[in-house]
């Protein structure tokens, strides 16, 4: 068996994990929220016509913040069209449908509530300005006694939403955009909007539109222009990823988080470049507010948009994912934790039907995909500290990355001082032997090894086999003096789980 060995020491920390990276996201897009969220007359809908399945589904994933309302689509949206009895059928060019407005943001605030998670609201400032975002925040959080304050109330919430994360704008760099601007155009309108916006309620927190990718040919210089331009007025700069294995290599899939983690470190680095030459005291975080796997669905999507233009809740986007999806999540997801001490928020996107964890039939059941179980376990057990685990595991080499570990990790300290190590092995055909050095934590007992994995890297979860691909009990491991043994097979998903033994 090949061997692997990891140290953690309760002293290498890399810092608080912000809650808010186990984030998702529901966009007006395909079912996600029409046959996803809500719909009204199926069996186990409730008074408002949420799915109480679905509820159920999502509060298992303990997610934190839900980015809301998109998205591409938020960039030709009124948001006005989304509350009070006036809800006006409108041509969605982002997607090509048609949106309804039967959802808007109050009944997304009380799904938010039965959800127990907090929204986190993208303002359109691709058709629309300063202006309007400036009134959606005095619509949602000031008490009352103003014009879009006093129309909240008279639709019926007395009480603000407090919503305390806002998105100025979504993919402004994207020429696929409505409203597309260059990153000076968007730099200046987010700045002001982002003043208009403070002005209202200081007590809420700015994401800045980054790059729509990593390989976008603009990536670099649009954080450079942008930030130079609205700096001081916002806390977060958004990054956005998406990977797809179109051409069945796996061991090149699964490397795919190096790019992930390279493009955390340049936003870190363009980030601080701008404070230096700003002499700013300020820090800028980051918000990784889209990441996921999508690819499966391309093509399917251009010929349902062909067939039914204009339609209602099409199923777009709706990516059936395989074993191999379940383990670039998990390693996604590590990275994100490596990376906990400047990414303070991510969206798994997206959460319900459209590239999500989550899935639905109309009228008919909902069942988990196998991304849903590295993303629960995550947002489970990876919360408190972040630490600094030091890695010595074999390394393999791929079209697009060399030295690629083959033992993928992350651990984290809860604040009960239990102690959580993720990891994938991406060895196509060996098992693994982990050694994990304990040294500074007291005695330790192994309380849980949990396993993703499946024979058939293409295996997937459907409503009929929802059962396939699910977490079982790894193989049972040891410890002893500070060490423990874990076999780990080949291509999984590993989280093992220590508690300390009280004397
Ligand atoms: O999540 C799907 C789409 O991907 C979003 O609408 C957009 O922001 C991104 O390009």
């Amino acid at each position: 068996m090949k061997q692997a060995r990891i140290i953690l020491d309760k002293d290498y920390k890399i810092g608080r994990i912000d809650p808010r990276i186990y984030g998702s996201f529901i966009e007006h897009l395909g079912r996600a929220v029409y046959g996803g969220i809500y719909e009204p007359a199926h069996p186990l809908a409730d008074e408002q016509g949420f799915r109480k399945d679905v509820l159920e589904m999502v509060r298992r994933l303990q997610v934190p913040v839900v980015r809301y309302p998109g998205g591409n689509f938020v960039s030709g949206f009124n948001w006005e069209d989304s509350v009070g009895p006036d809800r006006p059928k409108r041509l969605d060019l982002a997607w090509f449908t048609t949106e309804t407005n039967a959802v808007g943001l109050h009944e997304f605030a009380d799904w938010a509530k039965k959800a127990d998670t907090e929204i986190m609201y993208a303002v359109n400032l691709g058709t629309r300005g300063p202006e309007n975002a400036r009134d959606i925040v005095e619509y949602a959080n000031h008490p009352g006694g103003s014009k879009f304050s006093d129309m909240r109330i008279a639709n019926g919430a007395q009480d603000p939403f407090g919503i305390k994360l806002w998105c100025l704008g979504n993919e402004m760099d994207g020429p696929w955009q409505m409203g597309h601007k260059n990153a000076f155009e968007y730099g200046r309108v987010a700045n002001e909007s982002a003043k208009m916006m403070k002005w209202v309620d200081p007590s809420i927190e700015l994401v800045a539109c980054g790059s729509s990718a990593s390989d976008m040919p603009t990536f670099g210089d649009w954080e450079l222009t942008m930030l130079d331009e609205c700096y001081d007025n916002i806390d977060y700069v958004s990054l956005h990823r998406y990977y797809g294995n179109p051409t069945n290599d796996t061991p090149g899939f699964l490397a795919r988080s190096m790019d992930l983690d390279d493009f955390i470190h340049s936003v870190v680095a363009i980030c601080d470049a701008v404070k230096g030459k700003k002499h700013s005291k300020k820090q800028l975080n980051l918000s990784f507010d889209e990441w996921n796997v999508w690819y499966h669905s391309n093509e399917q999507d251009q010929e349902i948009v062909k067939r039914e233009k204009w339609g209602k809740a099409l199923p777009l986007l709706e990516d059936v994912y395989n074993f191999e999806d379940a383990l670039l999540v998990g390693s996604m997801l590590m990275t994100l934790l490596r990376n906990s001490d400047r990414v303070k928020i991510a969206c798994l996107a997206q959460l319900v039907n459209v590239i999500a964890p989550i899935m639905t039939r109309n009228g008919g059941g909902c069942w988990a995909q196998t991304i849903f179980y590295p993303f629960m376990h995550a947002s489970r057990y990876g919360r408190g500290t972040a630490l600094q685990a030091i890695v010595d595991t074999p390394v393999y080499d791929c079209i697009d990355y060399e030295n690629v570990p083959l033992i993928d990790t992350a651990a984290t300290q809860a604040d009960d001082g239990s102690v959580t190590v993720f990891c994938v092995n991406r060895d196509m055909t060996d098992d693994f032997c982990l050694d994990l050095d304990l040294r500074s934590f007291g005695k330790m007992k192994l309380s849980e090894h949990i396993l993703l994995h499946h024979d058939d890297v293409k295996a997937v979860n459907t409503e009929e086999d929802p059962m396939n691909v699910v977490p079982v009990s790894g193989p049972a491991g040891q410890v002893s003096s500070g060490h423990a043994e874990v076999k780990l097979p080949a291509l999984s998903w590993n989280v093992i789980r220590f508690e300390p033994v009280m004397k």
